[in-house]
């Protein structure tokens, strides 16, 4: 996404130093635009003053011999001007395909990438649940014909596929691997409705313009579903511990001993009043520090190497205390758990048991080697 803003920024640029995001003052002596205009005026292939196409051409050794500018900004100003001129090439291959298929198939083609879409991955019909195809489809031609206008402005695109990838997410739990259906179907419809001007070069194009949307809205996404969940974890978290308390760890103990005996011995003679508040504490710290994952995952290797050495607590095991704290967690919040709330716990016991066992195997095969 940098390197794209970098460019589209550089795409601007005819003349100006600045634009590819040097400073005069980098380089050695003084070299202002004028003189590096003049420079490439007497290198022969230059005779219409620096564009980018020429700064492209540019060989990074000739600035540095001629201009004595240092080899790091050389290659800044070249490949800065290579990446400009293939975005430029990119846009233009995108731009008239476009344009292409829109004359000669419409919101034909649309429709044409959801009958696709439904055959192949039919994994994601129900996401649309009863909307209407034909909208849809109206829909989906305008974003991807506003996405390739704005082409020209990607900054401005950004915050808008943005929130449309978070809106994905949020409100239709669309993830990562649905964008990589979408992208090939979509692909695959450009391919049917442009026939022989499907060249090598518009296919890099559109699969990188792809990429970058598909990116951008499903990094976007992420964030956002992180953001959901942590919400709904720490505000059920809060009404458990408000009406449980410390009652809630004691439910769960009872509950995982009754359903799963065969844990019961690991707890030898523990006091499981002292467990239940420590398994409360954890889980509290843990519920916190989704603030804060950096933190937080150290917190559970080191905890998921004492169970696996001290405890003997294997993989497997993990999920019967999973399945326990989410019983817990639903009998205590009655009418509060709804799917959401058990979409978001399921996941981050999932990362919390995931990242301990992870831990514990590995201390387990660093122990067998010593
Ligand atoms: C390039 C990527 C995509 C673009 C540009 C795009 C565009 C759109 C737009 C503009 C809407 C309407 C938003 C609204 O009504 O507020 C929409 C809705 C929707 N999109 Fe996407 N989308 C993309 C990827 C995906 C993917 C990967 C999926 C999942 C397979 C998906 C599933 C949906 C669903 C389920 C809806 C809601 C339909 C409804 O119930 O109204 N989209 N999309
Ligand atoms: C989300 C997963 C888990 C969390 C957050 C967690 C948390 C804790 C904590 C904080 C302690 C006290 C550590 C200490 O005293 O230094 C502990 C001890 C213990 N845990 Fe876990 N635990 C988890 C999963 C499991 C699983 C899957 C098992 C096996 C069924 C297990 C069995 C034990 C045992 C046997 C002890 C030691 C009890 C004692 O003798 O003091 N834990 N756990």
């Amino acid at each position: 996404m940098e390197a794209l803003l970098k460019s589209s920024e550089a795409s601007h640029l005819a003349d100006s130093l600045a634009d590819l995001g040097v400073e005069s003052r980098e380089l050695h002596r003084p070299w202002t635009q004028c003189h590096l205009r003049k420079y490439l005026l007497t290198r022969k292939r230059f005779h219409l003053g620096p564009t980018v196409d020429d700064m492209a051409l540019c060989n990074p050794g000739d600035l540095v011999a001629d201009l004595k500018v240092d080899e790091d900004l050389a290659k800044k100003l070249v490949d800065g001007a290579k990446e400009a001129q293939l975005f430029e090439k990119r846009k233009t291959a995108i731009q008239s395909t476009w344009k292409t298929v829109g004359d000669s198939l419409g919101v034909e083609a649309t429709k044409l990438f959801y009958k696709r879409l439904f055959e192949q991955y039919p994994d994601v019909v129900p996401m649309f649940g009863d909307a209407n195809m034909d909208e849809q489809a109206e829909k989906l031609l305008k974003t991807v014909s506003l996405a390739v206008e704005y082409l020209k402005d990607v900054p401005a695109l950004i915050p808008i596929l943005e929130d449309l990838g978070a809106k994905h997410a949020t409100d239709w739990k669309v993830q990562k691997e649905h964008y990589d259906a979408v992208g090939e179907c979509l692909l695959w419809t450009l391919e049917t409705g442009l026939g022989d001007a499907w060249t090598g070069d518009v296919a890099e194009a559109w699969t990188w313009v792809y990429g970058v949307i598909g990116s951008t809205m499903s990094g976007a996404g992420e964030k956002a579903y992180f953001e959901k969940r942590k919400e709904i974890i720490q505000s059920t978290w809060k009404t458990v511990g408000d009406s449980l308390g410390v009652e809630a760890t004691k439910l769960f103990y009872k509950r995982l001993f009754e359903e799963y005996p065969e844990v019961v011995p690991m707890f030898g003679d523990a006091d499981m009043d002292k467990q239940a508040e420590k398994l409360l504490k954890t889980v509290s710290l843990a519920v916190e520090y989704l603030n804060d994952m950096g933190e937080l995952v150290p917190i559970l290797q080191g905890l998921g190497e004492k169970h696996a050495k001290e405890w003997k607590v294997k993989r497997e095991h993990y999920a019967p205390v999973g399945a326990s704290l989410l019983w817990t967690l639903e009998t205590g919040l009655g009418e509060a758990w709804t799917e959401d709330t058990a979409d978001a716990w399921t996941w981050v016991y999932g990362v919390i048991a995931d990242t301990m066992a992870d831990a514990g195997d590995k201390a387990i095969a660093e122990e067998e080697k010593e």
